[in-house]
């Protein structure tokens, strides 16, 4: 048997083929454009989406035997707001989960409604990126268009949707809308009247292994495959992730530095940070997590590399880093505003600490430290809740730099695991396919029969104690900078 993983990232879509026994096939991506309308805005078009991914599959199925093609499933940039009209059209463009336009809505439901309401009804607070505030917005700037809403569902949803007809969510992705009680594993009546919304406007919630549907016939004919393939719920793309690198049960650690940057800690049981700064989410494997989110974590380098430098040398702009825990200059990774912990949507990045004798390879170094801080500050949240944590697995983009990798285990103190298999949510995915069509009995036996750690980065206790130091101080800018940042 086959299987399809899609990963609906936010560059691109990720598509992967996997055997039974977790060997991977092929891979294969396409880009589509990310707009960024107005400052702090960020938007998609669904049908790049669609349309990509169907591209995608034709190239990853060119070669096998098609007939051998038993499930597709979805990992998904999480919390985006899609939205229907009557006769399936998209009605506005989707707004991203990185998008800060939010701010007045989130105020509205943490103070207005209060903090401690929202978290009894979703265990979360409002952060500008969920989805409810964006329903909120959508009702307060454009009512039209609002009133035309027959349907309400996240990025991968709406490929589930195209390809099966199945109009669905699952819970771990449906815990970022702040409408779900994720406790409970079921749409908060509270929340729904809150955002004036019915449960009719929302996908029927089901775990990430359940079965949704079969192709529709005419995308089975399309991509050549047959109407009996099944469709699978999938996951959020952080939950799949932690799918894809085995982060699964009790107390496991993963770090995701894709275009966003991670902390995903699973866990058996239900929990809450009382602070509500890491988020309390349903996991993919039926239980939950916790989760701390930078908005910009690879993508600032990308960003440094592309737009600033304009290399394209990744790997050679590193070479000459070796100075490691005595950088005089910080970067705050705030591009696109930051999420964990500060929830503040007109911070933006900053570099502290130049001189006459900076270099490149020092503004780089501060560009992978600054995000490996950030990481730290949920880390330490989740330290503080008493969770112990020596390990984590890592996966995303910014995980192919070994550099980068050390500098996040000497700053947050972590043994890093790297995986084989660097595709952590298209992997997860096609996981999660595979218990839906019954190879595994569960995500946990299909993570131990799959998933492998190929390399070991250790901790060296003379850098960790550089960079704890290093860390004290860069606590201390953002609160410097908080006020600065609104007046610009
Ligand atoms: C998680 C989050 C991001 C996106 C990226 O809360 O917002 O990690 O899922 O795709």
């Amino acid at each position: 048997m086959l299987f399809v993983g899609i990963d609906l990232g936010t560059s691109a879509v990720k598509l992967l083929l996997m055997n039974e026994k977790g060997e991977i096939q092929k891979i294969a991506n396409r880009e589509y454009p990310l707009y960024f309308p107005r400052p702090g805005w960020s938007e998609q078009n669904p049908t790049d989406w669609y349309d990509k991914t169907i591209d995608g599959l034709k190239e990853l199925l060119s070669e096998c035997d098609k007939s051998r093609v038993a499930g597709i499933s979805f990992g998904g940039q999480m919390h985006g707001l899609v939205v229907l009209d009557e006769k399936d059209e998209v009605i506005r463009p989707a707004i991203l989960w990185n998008d800060g336009r939010t701010e007045k809505q989130v105020e509205y439901l943490n103070q207005q409604i209060g903090k401690d309401k929202i978290s009894q009804y979703t265990a979360n607070i409002a952060f500008a990126g969920f989805t409810a505030p964006k329903i909120l917005w959508m009702r307060e700037e454009e009512p039209e268009q609002f009133e035309r809403i027959h349907k309400i569902m996240l990025p991968k949803d709406y490929l589930a949707y195209r390809l099966s007809g199945a109009f669905v969510t699952d819970v771990s992705d449906a815990s970022g809308m702040l409408l779900m009680d994720v406790k409970n594993r079921c749409w908060s009546g509270e929340m729904l009247s809150l955002c004036g919304i019915t449960e009719e406007q929302l996908p029927e919630l089901h775990e990430s292994y359940d079965v949704v549907g079969t192709l529709l016939p005419k995308v089975a004919e399309e991509l050549g495959l047959s109407t009996d393939v099944k469709v699978i719920a999938g996951a959020g793309d952080n939950a799949a992730a932690a799918v894809g690198t085995g982060t699964v049960g009790k107390g496991a650690c993963n770090i995701s530095l894709g275009t966003s940057g991670t902390l995903f800690i699973s866990n058996d049981m239900f929990g809450v940070d009382p602070n509500n700064a890491l988020h309390s989410f349903a996991h993919a494997d039926g239980h939950y997590h916790l989760m701390g989110c930078m908005l910009s974590a690879a993508s600032c380098n990308k960003w440094w590399m592309d737009e600033i430098l304009r290399d394209s040398d990744y790997a050679g702009v590193q070479k000459d880093i070796d100075k490691l825990g005595e950088n005089h200059v910080y970067f705050l990774p705030y591009l696109m505003g930051e999420r964990s912990p500060h929830n503040d949507p007109m911070a933006r990045g900053a570099f502290v600490g130049m001189s006459m004798d900076t270099t490149r390879a020092d503004m780089v170094q501060s560009i992978f430290e600054g995000v490996a801080f950030g990481l730290r500050d949920s880390l330490e949240v989740a330290r503080e809740l008493g969770i112990p944590l020596t390990t984590t697995r890592i996966c995303g983009g910014g995980a192919k730099s070994p550099l980068w990798c050390k500098i996040i285990a000497n700053i947050l103190n972590l043994k890093v695991e790297r995986i084989a298999v660097e595709e952590g949510p298209a992997l997860g995915a096609a996981m999660l396919a595979a218990v839906g069509c019954g190879v595994f009995s569960s995500v946990e036996e299909a993570a131990q029969a799959i998933v492998q750690v190929v390399d070991v980065i250790e901790p060296e206790p003379e850098l960790v104690e550089k960079y704890q130091d290093r860390y004290q101080t860069f606590r201390q800018l953002y609160p410097a900078l908080k006020e600065i940042y609104r007046q610009i």
